[in-house]
């Protein structure tokens, strides 16, 4: 009765107007299963292929026909007669048909698209919520958000050269709580901004896009925001940052033209270190370049007794990576992308070595986002306690956040919102 009868695809758009890949999964009891791919901007460039059709007369090349008719034809009567259950079978027939390294084949989003259509099926059929169908009843711990309120970057038209200013409600008591602050915070921000006269439209992740340039003025005003709201900076809420630096080392160099300077790897190491101690910053991620393996080391010798330093780009969701970061010790958390790396299984697979190390795990959004919540459920069946998954407004991101309020909901009485020594265990706290 969860044998795949049908499987299919269509190009649909994502929260940036751009196309992408959603996938159905029909099975022979009549349930469909459905999932739509996400798509980043700022990609690592470790990340497994996602294929556009670069046919300039349509979507100035970004269309994706090529990867829907991928699963269509390709895909498709490759997995018919499959038992969606067996999601480790599915993927790894994927992994095969496809036959390369980057995936680049099918085009990862093909695969992902039906890697995860099919979680969701089988899921449905078992009449069990997705949470609980990755994670069985030991899925329980709902995630503390990293929510983005000041985008820059790639993400934003603005000076701004790092790329996330995040809030950290870590010190909520449960995750409607963490919500409820963050969104109390991004209103009194808004309002700060433009007593400061900036605009408040906002980037990809619907943060606010300020023109400002400096990464200390973007802190201040997050922390003022904080206290606008009558929290406590570095006891109800903490700040991170997404500086998804690969994109501005050249040549060795990290240069932030918004700001006018230019680093060495020790000079921009000493940037952080001095950041960390004006502002309560509990995460970094991607504080360097995803190549920059001898940095990493020597920043989480630094600073990663300090502070959760997150790799994003350097890992890409990757085991072979995340290991070789484990074996250097080179950071202390793990940034998990699904479509880093193309099936959900490999993603499992991703947090669970990481989870071994005693890393931090972040599950985590793209740019490019629609109305799929699968990584909502995904957070909380492997119990990583972190998620990143943009502001608290646009409703691409607040999905997400809806269905973990139902999540939290639902498992009343069972579900645990952590303590941030429980999730940050490296960090020193005032109060713990
Ligand atoms: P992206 O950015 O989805 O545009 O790649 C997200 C991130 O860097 O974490
Ligand atoms: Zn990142």
């Amino acid at each position: 009765m969860s044998i795949i009868t049908g499987c299919w695809a269509r190009e649909v758009l994502d929260s940036r107007g751009i196309p992408t890949v959603e996938v159905e999964i029909e099975l022979n009891s009549g349930i469909i299963g459905r999932a739509i791919v996400p798509s980043g901007s700022s990609k690592g460039t470790h990340e497994v292929l996602e294929l556009r059709d670069g046919d300039e007369s349509r979507y100035n090349g970004k269309g994706v026909l090529k990867a829907v008719e991928n699963v269509n034809s390709v895909i498709a009567p490759e997995i018919l007669e499959l038992d969606a259950r067996d999601q480790a079978g599915l993927d790894q027939i994927l992994i095969e048909l496809d036959g390369t390294k980057d995936k680049s084949k099918l085009g990862a989003n093909a695969i992902l698209g039906v890697s995860a259509a099919t979680v969701r099926a089988a899921s449905i059929f078992l009449g069990l919520p997705l949470y609980q169908y990755i994670g069985g009843i030991g899925a329980k711990v709902m995630p503390i958000p990293h929510v983005n309120v000041i985008n820059g970057g790639a993400h934003a038209p603005n000076r701004l050269d790092l790329q996330e200013f995040t809030l950290v409600p870590a010190g909520a008591k449960s995750f409607r709580e963490a919500i409820r602050m963050s969104s109390e915070i991004f209103h009194a921000l808004k309002k700060y901004l433009i007593s400061k006269g900036h605009i408040t439209s906002v980037g990809d992740e619907g943060g606010f896009a300020p023109n400002i340039a400096s990464t200390e003025e973007a802190f201040q005003a997050l922390i003022t925001g904080i206290e606008l709201a009558r929290y406590i900076p570095g006891d109800d809420v903490y700040v991170g940052l997404d500086a998804a630096i690969s994109d501005l080392h050249v040549d060795g160099i990290y240069n932030l033209p918004g700001e006018n300077k230019k680093f060495d790897t020790d000079s921009i190491i000493e940037f952080y270190s001095d950041l960390l101690h004006k502002y309560p910053i509990i995460s970094i991620e991607d504080p360097l370049a995803e190549d920059d393996w001898n940095g990493w080391v020597k920043i989480n010798k630094e600073l990663g007794d300090k502070v959760q330093i997150v790799g994003d780009d350097i890992f890409v969701t990757d085991i072979v990576r995340i290991q070789k970061g484990i074996t250097l010790g080179v950071s202390n958390a793990a940034l998990i992308k699904l479509n880093q790396i193309g099936t959900v299984s490999e993603t499992l697979d991703a947090i669970e070595l990481a989870q071994r190390a005693a890393w931090g795990t972040v599950i985590s959004h793209r740019s490019g986002e629609t109305e799929d919540d699968f990584i909502a459920d995904l957070a909380v069946s492997t119990n990583t306690g972190q998620i990143k998954t943009g502001s608290v407004q646009r409703s691409e991101r607040i999905v997400k956040y809806n269905r973990l309020f139902r999540i939290e909901e639902q498992l009343e009485g069972i579900s645990v919102f952590p303590k941030a020594k429980d999730v940050f265990p490296h960090l020193k706290f005032k109060n713990t």
